[in-house]
């Protein structure tokens, strides 16, 4: 079957395009039928006299997103958005859509996310989860070339791992609750010791009250695992990730990055090394800015985005102190107050992007935080197990896919990164 992707192999041929109309206009004797096919745009040419009278007859019969077969030669017109044209021959109508909801006007944010079903056909919805698409592929690609394994871990887990208070509960037969899970992490930590390097990649769930431009209650996140690594190396680890995936994007996504308008010149500087500062000089930066922020807090969007402007490539902010992260992260060898971890703050104001840790490997110190953390030595078992065969040390780290994609896209809010958002205030469509 013939694609618009591929007009510039069919010059002087006549084609058949099953599509949809995206848009229509006349102009005096001649008509203009914009079609898409989900892999392009081209638009199709009926001059009086010459196109077949039904494409005249149908004008009016066929409101916007009506799905048609249309056939025509393909001509090379370089005044042409994707540089081809159609000469229509004919026209037939599979279904006729009347009064589509989205119309070339600006519509409110509400309305296009009340209707998310239909909004992503619109250009810009394509370009992005195109990308998204292609950055997912590349992340598989990354970690497979790295002598990753795969390892996909449950969504249905009986403990917390990220904090007790944003969990999603269902009811698990007669063992009592089911959590969804807000990482899987902790089953990647037993998977090193079977396989060293290990990644996930899949839906995670998170019952966060927020409301903000980076909050999704449904996201996914890719985690990578690293048997004999410590915090440095799984920073490196990152940079070249993060560089791998953006570099790949700016080869191959150009046509939809145009489509977004994004300022590429900003993602081109994301090569190694990335800046990398402290928790404590993250309170610096901050303090001269007149933030109120104090040491012992943990960030907020604003203070994240007030860092990323010291930056032009994203930054890694080191060694938090340890009452704001994980019960699972590493004690600092020097200074007891903080862990070994680091989150990756992305630029333009895009936030927190990775979260990453060394791990305790130590037995009583793991137990020993879980206590203090208020975590169930029962629960765990399993986990500890791992401190008690052949423990070592290891690393790892988890990024959200929504955060990414918004950033390379340039698009303000998570929520147009995937798909179907679920959000506080949305689980519709
Ligand atoms: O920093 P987080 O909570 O880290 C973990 O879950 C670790 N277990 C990862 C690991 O070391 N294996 O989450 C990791 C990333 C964040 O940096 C952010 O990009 C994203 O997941 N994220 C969210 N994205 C959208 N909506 C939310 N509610 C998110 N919460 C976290
Ligand atoms: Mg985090």
């Amino acid at each position: 079957m013939f694609h618009i992707s591929d007009a510039k192999n069919f010059v002087g041929e006549e084609v058949e395009i099953r599509g949809w109309l995206y848009n229509k206009r006349s102009k005096g004797k001649i008509l203009f039928y914009i079609i898409r096919d989900g892999t392009g745009y081209i638009q199709a040419v009926a001059v009086k006299g010459e196109a077949p009278d039904k494409a005249f007859e149908m004008y009016d019969q066929l409101g916007l997103e009506s799905s048609i077969i249309v056939k025509g030669i393909v001509r090379e017109e370089p005044r042409a958005p994707g540089g081809y044209e159609l000469t229509l021959t004919d026209i037939k109508p599979v279904h006729k859509s009347v009064d589509y909801p989205i119309t070339k006007k600006e519509h409110g944010t509400a309305f296009l996310m009340e209707h998310r079903h239909l909004w992503l056909r619109s250009k810009k919805q394509r370009a992005i989860l195109r990308i998204r698409s292609f950055v997912e592929k590349k992340i598989v690609d990354f970690f497979y070339e790295n002598g990753f394994v795969r390892i996909d871990t449950p969504i249905l887990t009986a403990t917390a791992a990220e904090g007790t208070t944003n969990l999603f509960a269902t009811e698990y037969f007669n063992l009592g609750k089911a959590y969804l899970a807000q990482t899987g992490q902790l089953y990647l930590e037993a998977a090193i010791f079977a396989h060293g390097l290990v990644y996930n990649f899949g839906p995670t769930f998170r019952a966060e009250k927020s409301k903000t431009r980076r909050h999704l209650m449904e996201f996914w996140m890719i985690e990578a695992e690293e048997a004999f690594y410590d915090n440095d190396d799984n920073i490196a680890l990152q940079e070249k990730f993060i560089s791998y995936l953006i570099q790949n994007v700016l080869e191959n996504c150009g046509d939809d990055l145009k489509i977004l308008e994004r300022d590429t010149s900003l993602l081109e500087k994301v090569v190694p090394p990335f800046p990398k500062i402290t928790y404590d000089e993250a309170i610096e930066i901050l303090s001269r800015k007149n933030f109120k922020i104090r040491w012992g807090e943990d960030f907020g969007g604003d203070d994240e985005t007030a860092i990323s402007e010291s930056f032009e490539k994203p930054v890694f902010v080191m060694n938090y102190p340890r009452d704001i992260k994980a019960f699972y992260m590493k004690e600092h060898s020097e200074r007891p107050e903080l862990v070994k971890c680091a989150d990756l703050i992305a630029p333009e104001g895009y936030g927190e992007i990775i979260g990453g840790s060394q791990r305790e490997e130590d037995y009583d110190k793991l137990l020993k935080n879980m206590k203090d953390f208020g975590l169930s030595e029962d629960d765990y078992g399993w986990y500890l197990d791992l401190r008690k065969y052949g423990s070592v040390p290891h690393s790892g780290f988890g990024m959200g896919l929504e955060r990414f994609v918004a950033w390379v896209c340039g698009i303000p809010h998570v929520r147009e990164a995937i798909p179907f958002p679920r959000m506080l205030y949305r689980i519709y469509p």
